[in-house]
């Protein structure tokens, strides 16, 4: 049964909140300073406390601290009738669970108390993950499922030899991985790894970029500029989305490949480079030259080897391994400890489309733990996540859905509010308990 501790110095908050919780079958504390709030949470070890922040014997932001310091695993709501940005900020980056206004709306304090009960909950009953410490595995690439196997083995094939890549694989796959792990186990780990992304730069000065320029070649070429094949060395120059590639540069870039020499643009000077090309490339590229918008000799000269890059969906038997993967290496980024998982995730991101792949889901799981403030991954944040993903890109006939239009009404209303539930009701005509509901179907919250 969860035990919460109520300190603060308005009686009346004591009671209300005394009676409101005690109704509801959990066993209130209740003290009126920060000492004889300080010696319950000693002895009598709540699992939540609600914390006001200006006490007659304390400042509540330095009770908060001694609470945490004991590292009991309680969560503290801090309660305050000033709304500054700073405390609130200061609070949360303390340790602070979560951070609520007076006049207490009594509805927030009960999710927020229900919230941090079912995370102490599902904390006790789910392992602990394994934690990597290094952050060495944060360039490794993912996944144990044969269609990776596949690719992991091409990978091996094209390192012992000195010949170009195609990376062909959806957004998100990990091509730019693929290519920088190849740089790492060829040959070349030590030469240049240089990155041209042929979508990035206007066509005008694409041929440049790549072969560079003598001085004068153009107006404002001041001086001799050296191009990423040059920059590249004897390492890999990463074509990125080669598709782009305006098809006068295509001709340019297979006479390279053909006999390995180049001249820079405005130059007669032949220059020679030993950098391989990995291209990568997220659409078919025969059915571009089927169209006439890729070059076909340059097509059968880079798809020699060819690595696809399966879609996550392909490949859901990984998804435990990349969210364990993920989870460490975003711990490890943003100073969090959310080392567990709560059941039901993984079945959730099994359902999920992921359009998105690999980074899709890399998002997500920065998105939840940005959010998280405990140390599992919830299933209702994922939900969350994975819903507004789906719902964000509204397209055709979904934009003109009756649920679409009340989802945004009422999350327009409640946020032009403050989230003032009451007023919100009376605004929109129905009653408390309806836009709770709704609230709770369409999974709205304050931003
Ligand atoms: N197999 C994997 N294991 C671990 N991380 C991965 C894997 N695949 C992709 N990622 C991660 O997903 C993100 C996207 O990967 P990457 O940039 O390589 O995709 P891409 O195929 O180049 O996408 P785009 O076509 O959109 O450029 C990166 O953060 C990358 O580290
Ligand atoms: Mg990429």
């Amino acid at each position: 049964m969860t035990k919460i501790l109520v300190i603060d110095d308005e009686l009346s908050i004591l009671e209300t909140l005394r009676m409101f919780f005690e109704e509801k079958g959990l066993t209130v504390l209740t003290a009126d300073t920060g000492t004889k709030g300080m010696v319950l949470f000693d002895n009598k070890a709540p699992q939540v406390v609600i914390l006001d922040i200006r006490l007659p014997d304390a400042n509540g932001l330095d009770i908060l601290k001694s609470m945490v310091k004991k590292e009991y695993p309680a969560k503290i709501i801090m309660i305050t009738a000033f709304q500054d940005m700073e405390t609130t900020i200061l609070a949360m980056k303390t340790g602070a669970f979560d951070y609520l206004h007076k006049p207490l709306d009594i509805d927030q304090v009960e999710q927020a108390v229900d919230r941090a009960a079912r995370i102490i909950e599902i904390d006790q009953k789910t392992p602990s993950l394994k934690v990597f410490s290094d952050a060495a595995g944060s360039l490794e690439i993912i996944g144990r499922s044969e269609k990776m196997r596949q690719v992991f083995k091409m990978m091996g094939l094209v390192c012992t030899r000195q010949v170009n890549v195609l990376l062909q694989g959806d957004t998100g796959t990990g091509k730019e991985l693929t290519a920088q792990a190849i740089h790492r186990n060829c040959g070349c780990k030590d030469d240049p790894f240089i990155v041209f992304d042929c979508s990035a730069v206007v066509d005008t000065i694409i041929e440049s970029e790549l072969f560079g320029h003598e001085k004068g070649a153009f107006t404002g070429a001041e001086q001799t500029t050296r191009g990423k094949i040059e920059l590249a060395g004897n390492g890999i120059l990463f074509l990125d989305e080669i598709s782009q590639l305006p098809l006068k540069i295509q001709g340019k870039l297979l006479g390279f490949l053909q006999r390995k020499e180049y001249t820079r643009v405005g130059g007669t000077r032949i220059l020679k480079s030993n950098c391989r090309i990995v291209a990568a490339c997220n659409q078919d590229l025969s059915t571009l030259v089927d169209k006439g918008l890729f070059k076909e000799d340059l097509y059968y000269r880079l798809k020699v080897f060819t690595i696809n890059l399966p879609p996550l969906k392909e490949r859901l038997s990984d998804l435990p391994l990349l969210v364990e993967h993920f989870l460490n290496k975003i711990n490890r980024e943003l100073g969090t400890d959310v080392t567990k998982i709560q059941d039901g995730v993984m079945q959730r991101l099994h359902r999920h489309s992921w359009k998105g792949n690999v980074r899709e889901l890399e998002n997500t799981i920065v998105q939840a733990l940005v959010g998280c403030r405990g140390n599992v991954l919830l299933k209702d944040d994922i939900d969350r996540i994975l819903d507004q993903h789906r719902l964000e890109p509204v397209q055709g006939l979904e934009a003109f859905s009756l649920a679409h239009v009340e989802k945004n009404h009422i999350s327009r209303i409640l946020s032009q509010l403050a989230w003032n539930k009451s007023r919100a009701a009376k605004l929109l005509q129905i009653t408390l308990p309806t836009l709770r509901s709704k609230i709770k179907k369409y999974g709205l919250r304050p931003d």
